[in-house]
């Protein structure tokens, strides 16, 4: 398949609320997300959403294994997530940082809740349901905001704690 250009902050896709996907199983959802992956990997990237590569439709893909983007985060299992929900378990919240491929070069501090149940659907229309907490439950909110139209710049409480991550690390934040 092939590795797609990757949408930045500012492109009007990037603030669409996706739509559902509809058909399963179909060759291009399986297409689709090949692209997804391959992109993914290309970027060194934990999570894509559709939308970033110019697709408004409701699947993200994650995974984390060794990750020299993410060196402190746990492995979570390479995912694709369709028509994604997520219930918070309880209203607990943590801080931590994140990056994403559509605002390369940068690094905020966001909350988010820090345990979550969550469902969808694989590219097969196979349900799916896991509860998670930890990196695992960030990567999902914030893969699953993209659908909405949601960037993590909006989640950050503390604008001092966002910056160029060359700039941040070595330094306080
Ligand atoms: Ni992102």
């Amino acid at each position: 398949m092939a590795v797609r250009t990757v949408l930045r902050m500012g492109h009007p896709v990037l603030r669409q609320v996706a739509e559902p996907v509809t058909e399963f199983n179909t060759p291009a959802l399986d297409d689709l997300v090949a692209d997804m992956f391959d992109t993914m990997a290309a970027r060194n990237g934990a999570g894509l959403a559709a939308p970033q590569i110019g697709v408004s439709q409701r699947v993200v893909i994650f995974s984390v294994r060794e990750n020299p983007r993410y060196p402190q985060a746990e492995p979570v299992p390479e995912t694709v997530l369709i028509n994604p929900q997520i219930e918070p378990l309880g209203e607990r919240t943590a801080e931590g940082w994140e990056g994403c491929l559509s605002i390369p070069g940068m690094r905020g501090m966001v909350p988010r809740y820090e345990e979550i149940i969550y469902r969808g659907y694989d590219q097969k229309g196979q349900f799916m349901e896991r509860r998670v907490s930890g990196f695992h439950a960030r990567v999902v909110q914030h893969e699953v905001d993209h659908l909405d139209g949601v960037l993590y710049p909006q989640r950050i409480h503390d604008m001092q704690a966002f910056g160029f991550e060359d700039e941040l690390s070595g330094h306080e934040y």
